[in-house]
């Protein structure tokens, strides 16, 4: 259960955030915390029956939203998505690109158009809403401090970190997206005082991507890994928070991993009793076993 922000109420005020899947799941809990803390946002998704429901909530929150239709694959309703924000709002302070494809496939049963349609949405379309993104976000002059310009946030994952059994699709693509961050942030961070982070979250309960890869159906075969739990998506906004306020203002070109250290686990070989047990016996037997080795006649 989510507690209450330990943020500020007022750090975003005065901002305008666009975000790319806004309509559910983490790109909604980012809107709605974004807009709790003060930032209007414009939500982009490609239903509209989604997009309406979410900014109801978010306006029932008190906050300023508005729902913007477009598919992030189509340069041009990324261009428009992008107009109608700042005809609406009159500028643009943070994008985030959190509009992500998934389904598990194995790379036998997944045809090169599965396989790009996945890195279409996720790679390319982070590339194309930052391109079009940029003439709104460089507000300042360069050199002149680090919030003159605007951030781009990007959500990707760990996957690509090791190897994820059925995601090839999503994990070259999420590794695109953090190639992106990196290199936007080095290039634009130095033209344009734009700050450009990512966040890799863990498994978050409640999304549509846990729905789809980890459904019912599937359940046993997850949870026999350690530290596997789920984390919240206020844990993800949260981090969103941080990045986008004034107190991640000299973070650029990280991409923050929130998932309880999950990528870093692996099953443990050995219980750590026995560890007590025979660490010691090993250390002596190998001590004494150097004392009467032969010396090396090379
Ligand atoms: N297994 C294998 N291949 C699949 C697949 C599956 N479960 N689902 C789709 N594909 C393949 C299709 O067969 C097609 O390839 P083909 O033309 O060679 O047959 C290709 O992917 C495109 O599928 P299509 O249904 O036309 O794409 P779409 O643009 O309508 O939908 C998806 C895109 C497939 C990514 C869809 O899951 C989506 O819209 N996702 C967005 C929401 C989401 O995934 N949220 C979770 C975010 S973590």
């Amino acid at each position: 259960m989510a507690i209450g922000s330990p943020f500020k109420a007022d750090i975003l005020k005065g901002k305008v955030a666009l975000i790319t899947g806004g309509g559910s799941g983490i790109g909604l809990e980012i809107s709605t915390q974004f807009g709790k803390h003060g930032a209007a946002v414009a939500i982009m998704g490609r239903r509209r029956q989604v997009l309406d429901a979410a900014v109801a909530a978010l306006r029932q929150e008190g906050i300023r939203a508005i729902g913007l239709e477009g598919d992030v694959r189509k340069r041009e309703d990324a261009a428009r998505v992008l107009e109608a924000t700042i005809k609406h709002f009159g500028r643009l302070d943070i994008l985030v690109n959190g509009a992500a494809g998934n389904f598990l496939a194995s790379p036998e049963d997944l045809s090169p158009n599965g396989f790009r349609t996945v890195i279409d949405i996720d790679s390319v379309g982070t590339y194309t809403m930052c391109y079009e993104a940029l003439k709104y976000l460089k507000k300042g002059e360069p050199g002149k401090g680090p919030s003159t310009g605007g951030l781009i946030l990007n959500i990707s994952a760990t996957l690509h970190y090791t190897a994820a059994w059925y995601q090839i699709h999503v994990s070259a693509a999420k590794a695109a997206v953090d190639s992106i961050t990196r290199s936007l942030a080095l290039e634009w961070g130095t033209d344009y005082d734009i700050r450009v982070n990512g966040i890799a979250p863990g498994p978050i309960e409640g999304t549509p991507g846990m729905r789809k890869l980890a459904p019912e159906e599937m359940k046993s075969a997850h949870y026999d890994r350690p530290l596997y739990r789920f984390g919240e998506k206020w844990d993800i906004a949260m981090a969103a928070l941080y990045l986008a306020s004034d107190a991640g203002k000299y973070v650029n070109g990280t991409t923050m991993v929130v998932d309880g250290g999950l990528w870093l686990s692996h099953p443990r070989h050995i219980s750590k009793e026995e560890v007590k047990e025979l660490s010691r016996q090993v250390e002596k037997k190998s001590r004494t076993s150097d004392v009467h080795q032969p010396s090396s006649k090379l």
